[in-house]
């Protein structure tokens, strides 16, 4: 059976962003490889409840209580043997349809280090897998700064599923409509992208995990996720990936420059160890610190809860 990329994109139609993904799937399907892609901001696509206990849970996305195409978005997912995602940059981070794509068909339902502590649900039984992808951030902008939360943001929808970036791509200085076609560059970018992520779901029995088939010379800081986004507190010799968690040691040449040094980390969330680290952190934290006090905010959690006098209730919701 042939394998499938999905690419999912969140760009005007016929914007800068599907271009870049019109070649790159162009580029997989030479490669043999069946290519869909749904544009996002014509889904049907609320935000997430996050409903305790939710049935999405144990029953998986379709017996989510929002009928809208967030099920079917989850199944396309699913059904997939590789992951692309293009967004623009929208006020530094990508728009806001790609952060309500992740918390419907993402987060905790599709944790797969969830499903191998606990056992794989009916659900996403022969689905639950690994998978190649790659992401593409596009702004508009002439600095590089203005775009410094695109693909860190975009990287978020992967951590969940274990959806291995193999590639990504900072685009910046593509504007207006069609200005895609104009960076011959970038153009040849997309097409390596492409065939990366092509080489990675043709070689699936391979470990993907935490591997890179970008650019090795990208002068980005971390090794792991190729970003630059870094978290870096005072009185620390360290920092702290923005994206993947992983510390880097900090040193200055003789010229003054920064060089980092990056051991293997158990933080690294790119990675199932990871995400271990983090379902224990979580379990620890409702056992020991939620559990044993929760009765003692009951009268207050209630009072809260019935507070409505600053409430000011949208036209939509105010009955005629
Ligand atoms: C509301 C809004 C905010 C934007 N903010 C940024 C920004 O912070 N940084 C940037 O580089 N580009 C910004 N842009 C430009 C878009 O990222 C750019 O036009 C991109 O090419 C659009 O992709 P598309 O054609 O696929 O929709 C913004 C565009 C809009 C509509």
């Amino acid at each position: 059976m042939k394998k499938k990329v999905v690419a999912f994109t969140a760009g005007r139609r016929g914007g800068n962003c599907e271009i870049y993904v019109k070649i790159a799937l162009q580029e997989l399907t030479q490669m043999g490889i069946e290519c869909e892609m749904i544009r996002l901001h014509e889904c049907d696509l609320r935000p997430c409840l996050d409903c305790p206990n939710g049935p999405c849970y144990a029953k998986g996305p379709d017996a989510c209580v929002i009928k809208d195409d967030g099920p079917w978005l989850a199944q396309k997912f699913l059904d997939s043997d590789g992951y692309l995602l293009a967004a623009p940059v929208w006020s530094l981070s990508p728009c806001g349809v790609v952060t309500d794509f992740r918390d419907r068909v993402f987060g905790p339902k599709m944790d797969l280090s969830q499903m191998e502590a606990h056992g794989i649900p009916a659900w996403a039984e022969g689905r639950a897998k690994q998978r190649p992808g790659a992401l593409i951030s596009i702004g508009g902008a002439l600095s590089e700064h203005w775009t410094s939360l695109g693909l860190a943001t975009l990287y978020t929808t992967t951590f969940s599923a274990q959806t291995n970036v193999i590639d990504n791509i900072n685009i910046y200085q593509v504007a207006d409509p069609g200005e895609a076609l104009m960076r011959q560059d970038y153009i040849t970018k997309v097409r390596y992208l492409a065939q990366n992520l092509g080489h990675a779901v043709l070689n699936p029995q391979k470990d993907w995990e935490n591997k890179w088939l970008g650019d090795l010379d990208d002068g980005e800081a971390c090794p792991g996720c190729h970003t630059s986004l870094m978290i870096a507190k005072p009185g620390r010799n360290y920092v702290e990936c923005a994206v993947c968690g992983r510390r880097g040691y900090l040193t200055l040449d003789q010229e003054g420059k920064i060089k980092y040094s990056w051991p293997e980390d158990n933080r690294n969330r790119l990675t199932m160890m990871g995400k271990f680290d983090h379902v224990r952190e979580i379990e620890r934290h409702t056992a020991e610190i939620y559990e044993p006090h929760k009765d003692e905010i009951q009268d207050e959690l209630k009072k809260y809860r019935q507070m409505e006098q600053f409430t000011v209730k949208a036209p939509s919701k105010q009955k005629a």
